[in-house]
């Protein structure tokens, strides 16, 4: 495995993060918002949104595992974490990095739901929609990407290249 090409620079992120927070913040209306983000790929995502978002705004960390080392989602996802949570009659955003086959997004929806929340929203940064399995309603969507892996800003491979301050594809060799 090996880095390729840059597919979205640090730069194009930054704006389109903006632009999403600055639409999640106006449909808000000041209403108080509970962001659930699923760890670990959306740290950086989270980040970046909530400088504007407002004040009104808690911030919850889950952890939603379907992957192990591979490229390929097992379809089996476990949800943790989200025990004590502000989310009771509250407006919920649900936030990952990336929606690939739908199975994560959709056994953390369903998760909260159950917890009675006043209503709950989705964001991803990236939307992979070649590779849905599960049909999940996504509300505020950053980039969409072709049937490739992807790296940085946050997305992993086997716990590598989080960091990059930009979004590259993986090359197999
Ligand atoms: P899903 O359950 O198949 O939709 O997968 C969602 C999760 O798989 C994301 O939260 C990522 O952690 C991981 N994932 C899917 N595609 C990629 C990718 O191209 N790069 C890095 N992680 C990915
Ligand atoms: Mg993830």
């Amino acid at each position: 495995m090996s880095l390729g090409q840059v597919v979205f620079t640090s730069e194009q992120i930054a704006r389109r993060v903006a632009e999403l927070g600055e639409a999640i913040r106006r449909d808000q209306a000041g209403r108080p918002l509970t962001v659930l983000a699923i760890l670990h790929g959306c740290i950086q995502f989270v980040d970046g949104l909530r400088e504007h978002l407002g004040d009104e705004v808690t911030i919850e960390l889950i952890q939603a595992s379907s992957y192990r080392d591979g490229t390929a989602s097992t379809g089996n996802v476990a949800v943790s974490r989200y025990g004590k949570m502000a989310v009771a009659g509250r407006d919920v955003l649900i936030v990952d990095d990336i929606v690939d086959t739908g199975h994560t997004l959709a056994a953390v929806r369903k998760a909260v739901e159950a917890m009675e929340p006043r209503s709950v929203r989705t964001c991803v940064l990236l939307d992979k929609p070649a590779r849905r399995q599960v049909d999940v309603a996504i509300d505020y969507r950053g980039f969409e990407v072709p049937d490739v892996f992807v790296v940085g800003y946050g997305l992993d491979h086997a716990g590598r290249y989080r960091d990059l301050p930009h979004i590259a594809r993986l090359e197999q060799a």
